[in-house]
């Protein structure tokens, strides 16, 4: 379909077409992960303020690797976990056999409610493992000083969030281990991708291990794989595995791919926080919420929000939307309540959707549009006065 206002425009560029064709016109070209991956690795932590990243196929697979080395290092427990978010955050968690713990949202941010999250830590909780919703932040000082006292890890999934920050310091270099993804519709892409961001050589260590079957000679350091390779004499050198793993290597197309649009994230993050603004001064506060927290924030997408809860309402809303061709996604981050998908069953037989009042608002009667950085002023103004004369139901 052919929108007046799509999801996401033009996110891979003419310049993003010449590094590939750069990089396929060399002669005895690799195309698999080799040299452009660690140089977008390095790159990505420079510009984030972290040690070390590792580059990874998917958004979704730096979550499953991310819980996999918590498990790893701490064995079993609970995860506290947002009931807004993608998917992979909390199958991550089940697949690995941790206990997905889950908290509201806080309604000025779409990301986990600090109250909640205090509530729900106990004896059994190895990490709270937050989602930055929509380039909103979601950390507090009270957050951070808890988690620190009480030495409960913090995950950072940052990939609805590229360049927001807290603190004047950047989301994603705040936890232990932290994960973007690149896939098209987010603040930048490599097509599919993903990255898993620490400052902890250990766990660097333990992610390119796992990104790459399990092998030993992945580790990172030729010493630790030296010794490994005289502890397993009777194994061929190259082919130690020491973990049960995956293969969720990314590749050099996707590498130049990034290390091209990482150069204009910065400048296109500006024009997206600007766009936000108009939005937020333009559409009418009486029909939907406005009052967010913005400090920090830097959204590839506006939350268009229904105040009112209304059934009625919202079916006017969509078929506005649908008429005027502007693409739209119910349910903002990760189509809404994770709670209420089958996937989940099994864990949530037991939980009273009444104590989840926030983030129920954001399934039925939350939605996203897009904002990219070739949208301009007057198209957002235009955008604004169709929402603003629907005549919504009292
Ligand atoms: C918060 C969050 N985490 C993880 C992912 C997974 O990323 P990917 O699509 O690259 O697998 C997404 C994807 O949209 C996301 O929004």
């Amino acid at each position: 379909m052919n929108f007046f206002h799509p999801l996401m425009h033009n996110n891979f560029t003419t310049g993003d077409t010449k590094a590939a064709i750069k990089l396929l016109r060399k002669k005895n070209i690799i195309l698999t992960q080799s040299s452009n991956v660690e140089k977008f690795e390095k790159t990505w932590s420079k510009w984030l303020g972290v040690k070390y990243s590792v580059f990874v196929n998917s958004g979704s697979s730096a979550n499953l690797l991310t819980i996999r080395i918590l498990k790893i290092l701490k064995g079993d427990g609970e995860v506290i976990v947002p009931a807004l978010t993608w998917v992979s955050d909390i199958s991550s968690v089940i697949q690995n056999n941790l206990k997905p713990v889950f908290v509201d949202i806080n309604p000025k941010n779409l990301c986990m409610s600090e109250k909640d999250i205090i509530a729900k830590i106990n004896k059994k909780t190895l990490a709270v493992f937050i989602s930055h919703i929509q380039g909103f932040n979601g950390l507090t000082n009270k957050l951070l000083k808890l988690l620190k006292r009480k030495k409960i890890i913090l995950i950072e999934d940052v990939c609805e969030s590229h360049g927001a920050e807290f603190n004047n310091k950047k989301l994603g270099s705040f936890g232990l281990i932290s994960n973007f993804s690149f896939y098209y519709a987010h603040h930048m892409s490599t097509i599919e991708g993903g990255m898993i961001c620490t400052n902890d050589v250990k766990i660097y260590n333990l992610a390119r291990m796992l990104r790459s079957h399990g092998m030993a000679r992945e580790m990172g350091s030729k010493k630790s794989e030296n010794k490994i390779i005289k502890k397993y004499k009777k194994l061929s050198p190259k082919f130690i595995f020491l973990h049960s793993a995956y293969n969720f290597r990314n590749n050099e197309i996707g590498a130049v791919i990034g290390l091209n649009q990482l150069k204009s994230l910065d400048y296109n993050n500006k024009i997206r926080t600007n766009n936000f603004k108009i939005f937020i001064s333009n559409i009418d506060s009486n029909k939907y919420r406005t009052d967010f927290d913005l400090k920090g924030s830097c959204n590839y997408a506006f939350p268009l929000i229904l105040k009112k809860a209304s059934f009625k309402n919202r079916k006017i809303l969509e078929l506005t939307l649908t008429k005027k061709k502007i693409e739209f996604r119910r349910g903002n981050a990760g189509g809404g309540n994770q709670l209420r998908q089958p996937y989940l069953k099994k864990y949530t037989k037991n939980i009273n959707l009444n104590k989840f009042r926030e983030v129920e608002h954001i399934h039925f009667f939350g939605y996203y549009i897009g904002n990219y950085p070739s949208l301009k002023k007057d198209k957002i103004i235009k955008i604004c006065r169709i929402l603003n004369s629907i005549n919504y139901k009292n």
